[in-house]
């Protein structure tokens, strides 16, 4: 009995060798640890052995139980330590190489543009004053000097959100950012009406009008419009702070002119333009052949609108300006189509 203990470890220790992957492992341990395996027969018939044999071949037989469960552990070490090494080669992971770039988000260049604008104009002294993008008809037009049925509103077709019973007010989508001037010098006058604060604010925004969409007009477009007002505020005042502007904005060498103009709230009224930075005033088509582009709208605040923000004309004067920095940019980078701006394009976009 004692040999066949003895040939039951052999056979199922150099069986344990060939053991390869986990299920021949299991198949192992039912044939040789199982119900019906040799060793548990030799349990099993225990009882029927002479007494005498009995405690030997006992203390045999469980010891060779021990040592085929301690192998069958060790082989199953062996077996995960095996698998993890083929997994890690298999899978070898290269940290030397550079990983995914992430990509990166930016502002759209007209927020780009409009805050170059708005710091430039904040270094020479100018805040900025955020306004409505939904007006009534008085503050976009009436108050700006613009009355009901007025030729001028022709340059301005609007999108109205609520017409109805309204008369001679409606609302609309601000189709300018001026009338901000309005709101924020009824603001700052309220503050102090009988000696109203002077003012230097920049107003930027979103502006729409309804428009026929092609490569030169859009429905929305942004601009940023200019308002100082105090005592003794002069058009050499517009002049130096506008032609300063042009030399931050396209460098110190840009030449400007300014042309007479008209608006209903300014008076006198002018254009600015600049020498074409394309050409150098030479000519070209980005600048028609004139050698220069229009930038911006301007003039001496009207005494209307003085009065209708809260500012008496006999006492204060201003002047204000607006200009369109998706223009601009379009002339500044020859952007063909102003489509472009809200088009959501990403091969646009990450130009800038
Ligand atoms: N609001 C004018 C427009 O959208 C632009 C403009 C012109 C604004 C002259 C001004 C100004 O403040 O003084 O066409």
């Amino acid at each position: 009995m004692l040999a066949t203990l003895d040939d039951i470890e052999k056979v199922a220790i150099s069986a344990l060798k060939e053991v390869q992957d986990e299920s021949a492992l299991e198949a192992w341990r039912v044939a040789h640890l199982g119900r019906s395996a040799p060793l548990m027969d030799v349990f099993d018939h225990l009882g029927g052995l002479p007494k005498d044999e009995r405690p030997a071949i006992g203390r045999r037989a469980n010891e060779v139980k021990r040592r085929l469960e301690a192998a069958l552990l060790e082989k199953a070490e062996d077996l995960r330590q095996a698998a993890l090494t083929r997994s890690l080669q298999a899978e070898r992971l290269d940290v030397s190489l550079p990983g995914r770039p992430m990509a990166r988000g930016r502002l759209h260049p007209s927020t780009q543009t409009q805050r170059q604008i708005a710091h430039i104009f904040a270094e020479m002294g100018f805040q900025v004053y955020l306004s409505r993008d939904v007006e009534t008809d008085e503050y976009n037009f009436q108050l700006l000097n613009f009355p009901p049925h007025h030729p001028a509103r022709e340059m301005q077709d609007s999108l109205y959100v609520d017409a109805a019973n309204r008369g001679d007010n409606p609302i609309l989508l601000r189709t300018h950012t001026s009338p901000g001037q309005i709101r924020a010098m009824r603001e700052f006058a309220a503050a102090n009406p009988k000696n109203p604060p002077r003012v230097r604010i920049a107003l930027p925004g979103m502006c729409f009008r309804h428009e026929q969409i092609n490569a030169r007009s859009e429905m929305q477009f942004n601009q940023v419009e200019g308002l100082a007002v105090g005592e003794h505020i002069t058009f050499s005042d517009l002049k130096g702070t506008l032609t300063d502007f042009a030399r931050r904005m396209f460098g110190q060498n840009a030449r400007v002119r300014f042309r007479a103009s008209y608006f209903p709230f300014t008076e006198p009224s002018a254009e600015m333009d600049v020498e074409c930075f394309v050409c150098g005033g030479k000519g070209c088509s980005v600048c028609k052949n004139s050698g220069w582009l229009e930038i911006l709208g301007s003039g001496m605040v009207h005494p209307t609108v003085l009065q209708n923000g809260g500012y008496d004309p006999a006492r204060y004067s201003g002047y204000a300006w607006g200009m369109g920095p998706e223009r601009q940019l379009m002339l500044r980078y020859k952007i063909d189509d102003i489509r472009y701006f809200w088009g959501n394009d990403l091969r646009f976009l990450e130009q800038f």
